[in-house]
């Protein structure tokens, strides 16, 4: 038994690999993959035998087993068709199947001279995707782990862009900074000012659930220099809701402000000629995020931040030290400069691979077919008498109510769900009011799972 064991490539490293590939085949290409449901940790622990981790090890072929038969089916399958919940997850079977790539070559993405090819392909993705959004040539960007970090990386950049522009003028800096964005926007805005120790200016969203202009104004005009970004958001989570980002972006003609755009879910749309008119105005935007992990259909966790003038992101993110002099006095594009972060795996590589194999045509398809589906089935619960619409959907949420139904409800209805892995949809609320939603954008999805759903609150 020697350490060298673990590296070696051996008999027994050959079936060990043999035998995890083996499972992902088994797990990716099933007909049926189950939804799964938690356990307890009580329950974990007996189901395990107590400890895994001991000091001569299981072997492999009893820890593969212990993650099949028990730890899996103790985890919910997010890429499932019935999973409707939060924001789900669809990643394809090329994304998937790269990713195990990714993992497997010791790909480094933190810097051009470690990794330039890896850098280039999701260099190829950023740049597809920010034509996608109107956004010049010259912008670029990074993928992160997701939209928290993408959301923190992008307004701290923007502080570091509006502490340069007030110094430059000769003006002094305000005591705290602040960031507008919508009661409607995600949370992570309201934790990324608080790691940056930023008040939050929460303006209040219209009947529609969207941010307007006028509002912005307001704190634009009331805050002035303070501001250092304004966060519009590209599909709320809730509600999948865009803001009215062509009217607040129109505001730069009056102040000067970073426009960050918030699309993590939602900012796929776009590529369905028919949802871009949501979304006029993006191209104004100094920064914004999209995750592919959500309706970009590539495997957890991947956020694309992209800057209008990756320069700022830079200029905010560099780290400097002795050891990394090397990196950071060559003139190449080191993915780490661009925001929180530095070790990085390339994460965008299974969305280059799977957009490469399939083509853009695909998800363009994928998209429009999720964006119909959603309001096919806003149809039929508008015309159901026993459920009510919270509100038109504008991209692939629906929200309702179960007429009558309280909170209690929708908890008992929901377990029962899962607990017979019907589906998973958990219950949500607006205004106070207990109310269930379908956030949709798998593929698989059918009108008719859907409708299975709304038979089961008759
Ligand atoms: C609009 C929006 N922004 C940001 C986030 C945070 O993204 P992540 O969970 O990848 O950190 C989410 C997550 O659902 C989101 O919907």
């Amino acid at each position: 038994m020697t350490a060298e064991r673990m590296h070696a490539a051996s008999a027994e490293s050959t079936a060990i690999v043999d035998a995890v590939l083996d499972y992902s085949r088994r797990r990716m290409l099933s007909d049926f993959v189950p939804l799964d449901k938690p356990q307890t940790p009580e329950e974990l622990i007996r189901l395990t035998g107590g400890r895994t981790i001991t000091d001569q090890g299981l072997g492999a072929t009893r820890a593969l087993a212990t993650f099949e038969h028990v730890l899996a089916p103790a985890c919910l399958s997010t890429s499932h068709p019935l999973y409707l919940s939060f924001i789900p997850t669809a990643p394809t079977m090329a994304a998937i199947a790269f990713d195990l790539v990714v993992s497997a070559s010791g790909l480094y993405g933190g810097s051009w001279l470690e990794g330039a090819g890896a850098v280039h392909a999701e260099n190829e993705v950023l740049a597809f995707l920010a034509r996608e959004f109107g956004l010049p040539d010259s912008a670029g960007g990074v993928f992160v782990q997701g939209g928290t970090i993408g959301n923190l990386s992008a307004l701290v950049a923007a502080r570091e862009a509006a502490k340069a522009r007030l110094v430059a003028a000769g003006k002094e800096l305000p005591t705290r900074w602040k960031i507008v964005c919508s009661t409607e926007a995600h949370s992570s805005n309201k934790s990324a000012a608080k790691v940056m120790d930023a008040d939050v200016l929460l303006v209040p969203a219209g009947e529609d659930g969207r941010l307007h202009a006028d509002g912005v104004r307001a704190a634009l005009a009331e805050h002035g220099d303070e501001v250092c970004a304004v966060v519009a958001t590209g599909g709320s989570t809730n509600f999948g809701i865009v803001d009215d980002i062509s009217g607040i972006a129109a505001l730069k003609d009056e102040f000067d402000f970073w426009l960050h755009i918030d699309g993590a879910y939602g900012l796929t749309a776009m590529l369905a000629p028919e949802a871009r008119p949501i979304f006029a105005g993006v191209e104004r935007a100094d920064s914004m995020i999209v995750d592919p992990h959500k309706w970009l259909f590539a495997p957890f966790d991947c956020c694309a931040l992209l800057y209008r003038d990756p320069d700022n992101g830079r200029r905010a993110h560099t780290q400097h030290a002795e050891y990394l002099d090397t990196l950071t006095d060559a003139d190449d594009f080191n993915p780490s400069d661009y925001s929180i972060q530095l070790t990085r795996r390339p994460r965008g590589l299974p969305l280059w691979f799977s957009l490469a194999t399939y083509g853009v045509t695909a998800y363009r398809e994928a998209v429009s077919a999720t964006l119909a589906l959603t309001q096919r089935i806003a149809e039929e619960i508008a015309r159901r008498p026993e459920l009510t619409l919270v509100r038109d959907p504008q991209l692939s949420v629906v929200v309702f109510e179960r007429n009558g139904w309280d909170r209690a409800d929708y908890d008992r209805w929901s377990d029962r769900l899962l607990d017979t892995q019907h589906a998973f949809v958990v219950p949500s609320s607006h205004a106070g009011r207990p109310n269930t939603r379908f956030a949709i954008l798998n593929p698989l999805t059918t009108f008719d799972d859907l409708v299975g759903i709304l038979d089961t609150m008759k």
